[in-house]
C-alpha cells in the first residue's frame, strides 16, 4: 500500500509508432427504479399525456430518489460494463466522467467513482458539455489510448436532472430524466477497428439558451437565488430545437469524411435523445432511413450526457449491433456544444 498523495513509480510508457485504435470491450447501464409517467406529470403541471407524446416522443421517464445521486447509480453502470469486459477496477488507468449533475461540484464525480469502484490506479476528472458530456468523454479517452498513454479507461455519461429541475415549469419539467451508462476502453492493436472518428464542437454564443443561473461563481446560493427557482434549468425550447438539427446533421457530415465513410455504411445511428422531433427533422435532412436510427426516448425521456451511453448499451444488448457494424452516435448540448463518434465493433 502506498501513502495517500503518493504513487510506485511506473515505467513510462513508450510513444507508439502507430496510434493505438480503441475499442470498446464493455458497456452498461443503470437507471433509478422510480417511474414517472406522462400521466404523473398530469397531476402536477398544466399538460397533457397528449402533448407530451406529440411534441416530445416521451411517455415516461426515471426521477432518482431522494438522498440518491450521480455516483449511486453511475457505480452500477460501471460494475455491469467491468463485467463484461472481465476488467478488474485495479486495472484502470483513467476514468473520465460526463455530466452536469454530479454528486457535488467537487470533489469530481470521476473521484468518487475511482473510490468506489476501488480502482486505486486510475486518474479521474469529470468533463461538463451538457449532453454532449459522453461524446466529449470518450473522444477524450480515445487521444489518451491512442497515444499510448493510457491502456484501459472508464467513460461515464450520468445525469441526474430531476435535481435541477424547476417542478413548477412545465415547458422544461417533462424533458428529462434521471440515468447513467458506462464504456470500458481498451487499446488495440487492429487499425480498422473501434472508434474510427471524432468530432467535437462548440458555440458559447448559445449558452444564453440553456444553462442553470446559480450556484456558480456567478451567482452563490443565497435565499433569494432558492426562492427564484435560479438553481434550476432554464432553457429557449425554439432556439435549442433549430440549432439541435443543424448540429447533428453537421456532425453527421464530419463523421462521415473523416472516416471516409457513406451513409449507407452506417448500420445503426444512436442520436441524442432529447427530442423525437429533432431526431426525425435531423434525419430527414440527411434522408438516413428511420429504421436505422435508434430510439428509446419513449422509456427514459432526456438523461442528458447518460442519454447516448444508455442507447448504445441496449442496441448492444438487443443484438442491434454484430461485430464489423459501423455504428455512428450524435449529440447536442448546453454550451452550445455538438459532436460525435463513428465506431466499428
Ligand atoms: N404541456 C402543454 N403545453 C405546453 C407545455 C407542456 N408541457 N410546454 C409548453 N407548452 C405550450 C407553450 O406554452 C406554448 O403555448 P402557447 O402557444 O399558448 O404559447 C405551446 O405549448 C407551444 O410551445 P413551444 O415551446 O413552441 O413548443 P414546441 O413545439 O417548440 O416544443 C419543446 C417545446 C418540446 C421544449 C421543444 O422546443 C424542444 O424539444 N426543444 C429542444 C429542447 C432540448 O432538446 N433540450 C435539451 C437540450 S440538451 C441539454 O443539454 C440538457
Amino acid at each position: 500500500m502506498t501513502k495517500p498523495g503518493t504513487r510506485e513509480p511506473q515505467p513510462a510508457p513508450p510513444w507508439p509508432a502507430q496510434p493505438f485504435s480503441t475499442v470498446i470491450v464493455g458497456t452498461g447501464a443503470q437507471v433509478p427504479e422510480r417511474i414517472l409517467t406522462n400521466a404523473d406529470l398530469e397531476k402536477m403541471v398544466d399538460t397533457s399525456d397528449q402533448w407530451i407524446v406529440e411534441r416530445t416522443g416521451m411517455k415516461e421517464r426515471r426521477i432518482s430518489a431522494p438522498g440518491e445521486a450521480a455516483s449511486d447509480i453511475a457505480v452500477k453502470a460501471c460494475e455491469k460494463a467491468l463485467a463484461e469486459a472481465r476488467v478488474k477496477p485495479a486495472d484502470i488507468d483513467l476514468i473520465i466522467v460526463g455530466t452536469v449533475t454530479g454528486d457535488m461540484l467537487f470533489p469530481s464525480t470521476a473521484c468518487i467513482l475511482q473510490q468506489k469502484l476501488g480502482a486505486q490506479r486510475a486518474a479521474a476528472f469529470d468533463v461538463s458539455a451538457g449532453c454532449t458530456g459522453f461524446i466529449y468523454a470518450l473522444s477524450i479517452a480515445r487521444q489518451f489510448i491512442a497515444t499510448g498513454v493510457c491502456r484501459t479507461v472508464l467513460v461515464v455519461g450520468v445525469e441526474m436532472l430531476s435535481k435541477i429541475t424547476d417542478w413548477t415549469d412545465r415547458s422544461t419539467c417533462v424533458l428529462f430524466g434521471d440515468g447513467a451508462g458506462a464504456a470500458v476502453l481498451k487499446a488495440d492493436a487492429q487499425p480498422a477497428t473501434g472508434i474510427l472518428a471524432t468530432y467535437l464542437a462548440a458555440d458559447g454564443t448559445g449558452g444564453e439558451h440553456l444553462y442553470m443561473p446559480a450556484g456558480g461563481s456567478r451567482l452563490p446560493a443565497t435565499v433569494e437565488t432558492v426562492q427564484q427557482h435560479q438553481h434550476t434549468c432554464k432553457m429557449n425550447g425554439n432556439a435549442i430545437f433549430k440549432v439541435a438539427v443543424r448540429a447533428m446533421a453537421d456532425a453527421v457530415k464530419h463523421l462521415l469524411r473523416q472516416a471516409d465513410l457513406k451513409l449507407e455504411d452506417i448500420k445503426l445511428l444512436i442520436p441524442h435523445q432529447a427530442n423525437l422531433r429533432i431526431i426525425e427533422a435531423t434525419t430527414r435532412l440527411l434522408k438516413f432511413p428511420s429504421e436505422r436510427v435508434f430510439i428509446n426516448i419513449h422509456k427514459y425521456g432526456n438523461t442528458s450526457s447518460a442519454s447516448t451511453i444508455i442507447a448504445l448499451d441496449e442496441a448492444r444488448k438487443a443484438g442491434l449491433i454484430r461485430p464489423g457494424d459501423v455504428v455512428m452516435i450524435v449529440a447536442f448540448g448546453a454550451g452550445l456544444t455538438w459532436g460525435g463518434v463513428v465506431i466499428r465493433f
